[in-house]
């Protein structure tokens, strides 16, 4: 059983099926990485380069992690302190990269399409760790099998995203992968923060918090990305705070019990509350738990390699 796809650019290149088999995968993944050694020799002969445009602390480590539970070889590569800077061009890098006989490259980079880009002009397989405002599939993927994880299923599920929809890959991808699973979606936030024709991907729109936070089973907050707003789109953090941002004394006002999900890095006291996001409600660090396992079903399938071991572990109908 295989990926329908040769490179991991967006969720809506996914089918259902992929998404259950990276499920699955991740499933048997998450065994291993509860075992004295955690680490599968399935990629040994496998090289994997992380080449990173943009500042990440968690989707960084935890890809450098899943490849070397994998048993692959790993480089790194930060966009400060290299030869982008004397103006190399992202494919002079990465062919320089590539010479050096990888095989497959992770990229994050704030150019909406890069990762495609490169997927249309080297060999090697691409996956994309986060591109501009477009799309950020692995987290996606974590972020839906947290919900699987805490509450069973996704299908059926009621979902809000809350916050800066606009400029977040992360919304993009969330919405793509919750409702090809069959989750209700909701995106919640201030007028100036959703885009006009959001609606038009299967979503309905809410802008009173209070609202969306008692239909939802699940709150995924966003942060507010002031480094991607180019003009003001509201007028202070504090006012933001007052009137979007998610507090304890707001979810005990409200009768449904809630998961809170964040994809990090979080602006406390913004869009989310210490007291809500070190609370009982939320599974933020669960979620980077997860993702580790995820990382490693996604590279591993689409490295084409077969593990016996991996492979007997999966439910019959995904054999
Ligand atoms: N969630 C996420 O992408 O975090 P980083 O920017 O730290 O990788």
């Amino acid at each position: 059983m295989a990926l329908s796809v040769k490179h991991l650019l967006g969720i809506n290149e996914l089918t259902e099926k992929d998404i259950d088999l990276i499920f699955a995968t991740a499933d048997n993944f998450k065994q291993v990485l509860k075992r004295d050694i955690k680490k599968v020799p399935a990629l040994r002969d496998t090289t994997v380069a992380n080449i990173f445009f943009e500042n990440s602390t968690r989707t960084r480590l935890s890809f450098e992690l899943a490849e070397k539970r994998l048993g692959a070889d790993v480089v790194n590569f930060s966009a400060s302190g290299s030869s982008v800077s004397k103006g190399e061009t992202l494919i002079d890098t990465v062919n320089n990269i590539l010479a050096m006989k990888v095989d497959m490259v992770v990229m994050r980079h704030s150019a909406s399409g890069a990762p495609w880009f490169l997927s249309q002009n080297i060999d090697a397989c691409v996956i994309n760790a986060g591109d501009g405002i477009n799309q950020h599939p692995t987290q996606a993927l974590l972020d839906a099998f947290s919900i699987r994880e805490k509450l069973g299923s996704v299908k059926g599920r009621r979902v809000a995203i809350i916050g800066d929809i606009m400029h977040s890959r992360v919304a993009l991808s969330n919405i793509y992968c919750l409702t090809k699973l069959g989750a209700e979606v909701v995106v919640a936030g201030p007028p100036t923060l959703i885009p006009k024709h959001i609606a038009s991907l299967g979503v309905r729109v809410e802008y009173d918090i209070r609202k969306a936070l008692e239909w939802c089973e699940v709150a995924n907050v966003l942060r507010i990305q002031l480094e991607r707003m180019h003009k003001p789109l509201f007028s202070t953090l504090r006012e933001y705070a007052t009137y979007y941002g998610i507090n304890k004394k707001l979810l005990d006002g409200i009768s449904n019990d809630i998961v809170v999900m964040h994809p990090g890095p979080i602006n406390r006291g913004v869009e989310l509350n210490s007291d809500v996001a070190d609370g009982e409600r939320s599974v933020i660090l669960q979620q980077v738990e997860n993702g580790v396992a995820i990382r490693m079903a996604v590279i591993y399938l689409l490295s084409g390699k077969r593990d016996p071991s991996i492979q007997s572990a999966r439910p019959a109908h995904l054999q």
